[in-house]
């Protein structure tokens, strides 16, 4: 088991990673009334991994479900159940659960206890870790919400074992960005231990996902608010997002293929060694990402222009400085369309 601690302005938050780390919620408890949120494949394939004495509520699938309608219904029952301040909300599931429960459990009676227990691998490296909730409102993503540190974030490696490998790749997208950006010793185990990973080896993936929940938490320590060093998260998002707009590919494959196109940036603006891509490249395809899209090229730039953004004409966005750092640049808009152009 590995334990890190992020302090930030809006609360301190434990992160346990590790195999069985989802029994720690008993303890988490800490007697206190609490209310399980989570969803019908969660609830289905891992109910018996819950605390005890606590109720479990269930929210819908999907992105549909993370909305103000479903926090609603999240607050009625807290009504019924008479829950005060003193009680605790626990979100066991994706990122659309924790992003839901955090919310609730902020906005109710201006915040009782939050805990996690994120059961994909993109909730257990990303989501669950920073302390941003929140929910879709009328088409956009994630419109509304608020800051607020989990009390404990318990990653447990085995809830990982039933997890789709679609949604395996989703998350192994977020863990080589977290590594590209922010750790290159921690590129190298990816690069050396990707097949034992694939494999759902427990060492290994304990140790990726725990590399990877430190660097995001490293990151938020030290800019909570996103002024600055956070936007180095965004890392393969900018053309990712668009991609995704236009190829409507899933978000993993869309932030796989935008990494590859703005590392070509940085390769072009020197910042980066070619043989560095390749090992971006060799490392993406190894975890069965793609690192490029069947989408047409100036549709991707298109909705690229639209990103809210833009600011004159470029973009001020985080490229790789070689394998392991990032830094936050302008990004001229025909350096942005030679890159999209190019993909392979
Ligand atoms: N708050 C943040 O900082 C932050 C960061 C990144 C992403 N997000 C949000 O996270 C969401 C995506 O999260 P996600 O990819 O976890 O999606 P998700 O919550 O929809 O989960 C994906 C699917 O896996 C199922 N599932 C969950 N755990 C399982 C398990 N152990 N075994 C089998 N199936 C399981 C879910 O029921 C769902 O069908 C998006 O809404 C995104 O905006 C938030
Ligand atoms: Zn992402």
């Amino acid at each position: 088991m590995k334990e890190l601690i992020l302090e930030a302005a809006s609360g301190r938050s434990r992160i346990a990673i590790g195999s069985g780390a989802i029994s720690g919620l008993s303890d988490a408890m800490a007697g206190r009334r609490a209310l399980i949120v989570t969803d019908s494949n969660v609830g289905r394939l891992h109910s018996a991994l819950f605390p005890q004495g606590a109720e479990v509520m269930g929210i819908g699938l999907g992105e549909e479900s993370k909305t103000l309608e479903t926090v609603e219904s999240i607050y009625s029952r807290m009504l019924e159940l008479e829950l005060d301040r003193s009680s605790l909300i626990i979100g066991i599931g994706g990122g659309i659960v924790c992003d839901v429960a955090g919310y609730a459990a902020t906005t109710y009676l201006r915040g009782m206890g939050l805990v996690l227990a994120p059961t994909t691998l993109l909730a257990q490296v990303d989501a669950a870790i920073g302390g941003k909730n929140g929910v879709n409102y009328k088409g956009y993503k994630n419109l509304v919400g608020t800051f607020r540190q989990p009390e404990a974030v318990l990653c447990d490696i085995r809830a990982l074992r039933t997890l789709p490998t679609e949604e395996m790749r989703n998350g192994y997208a977020e863990v080589v960005k977290q590594a590209a950006i922010g750790d290159a010793d921690a590129f190298a185990y990816l690069e050396e231990r990707a097949d034992e990973a694939l494999r759902l080896q427990e060492d290994e993936l304990e140790r990726m996902v725990s590399d990877s929940a430190a660097i995001k938490a490293a990151i938020v320590q030290a800019d909570e608010k996103e002024a600055g060093e956070r936007m180095k998260l965004n890392y393969g998002h900018t053309i990712g997002h668009a991609i995704e707009k236009v190829a409507k590919v899933r978000h993993g494959e869309a932030v796989a293929a935008g990494m590859i196109a703005e590392a070509d940036i940085s390769v072009s603006k020197g910042m980066m060694e070619r043989k560095d891509r390749e090992r971006l490249s060799s490392l993406i395809g190894r975890l069965g990402l793609p690192v490029s899209v069947d989408a047409d090229r100036e549709l991707i730039i298109d909705a690229i222009r639209k990103d809210k953004k833009r600011r004159g004409g470029g973009i001020r966005m985080p490229v790789l400085d070689g394998i392991g750092k990032a830094r936050i640049v302008d990004v001229t808009l025909e350096e942005m369309k030679d890159a999209i152009r190019d993909m392979p």
